[in-house]
């Protein structure tokens, strides 16, 4: 059975909300998905088959706090992910300005960094236009799964 981790980074829960209610989409082609809620640089070694990032913004621009030790293992003691393939749901705010999505463009840019190849464009899901993240998030990864091809096994 192929596999999928999703990596979350959150503040008050709602990239958590999205990894959760995202996951039926994936099990429901044959996946083995396991929604990853403190990451750490262990959970790329072996790589899944497919990795999907659900991270917000806080402070400004910044990881929230699950994800801090993540992001700065990534950038410290950098893995080789050139077989990794992701794809990448960022939970923002644009009233934040300049800072909008700021986690999930930093971390999609330190991957790619690291060889690891996105599939499909980032997902942005602004929260001053989406007031249900998972609104935005299921026609996007329901249509994601859809251009990779993940088929019902
Ligand atoms: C203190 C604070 C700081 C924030 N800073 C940013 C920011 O710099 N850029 C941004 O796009 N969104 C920012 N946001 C908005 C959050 O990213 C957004 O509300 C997101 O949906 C929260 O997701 P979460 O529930 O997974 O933490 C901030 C929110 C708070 C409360």
């Amino acid at each position: 059975m192929p596999s999928i981790k999703i990596f979350v980074g959150t503040m008050y829960g709602g990239a958590l909300d999205v990894a959760e209610q995202v996951a039926p989409l994936f099990e429901q082609v044959g996946y083995e998905v396991s929604i990853i809620e403190q990451p750490t640089l262990d959970d790329l070694d072996p790589l899944p088959d497919l990795a999907l990032f659900c991270v917000s913004t806080t402070g400004s621009g910044d990881f929230p706090g699950n994800f801090v030790p993540f992001a700065r293992d990534l950038r410290e003691s950098p893995p080789a992910l050139n077989q990794c393939r992701y794809g990448l749901i960022a939970l923002g705010d644009s009233s934040y300005g300049e800072t909008f999505c700021g986690a999930g463009r930093a971390l999609d840019a330190l991957l790619e960094d690291l060889g690891a190849q996105r599939l499909g464009e980032r997902l942005e899901i602004d929260a001053m236009e989406t007031f249900m993240a998972d609104d935005a998030a299921i026609p996007w990864v329901e249509s994601w799964i859809d251009e990779q091809g993940l088929q019902a096994t």
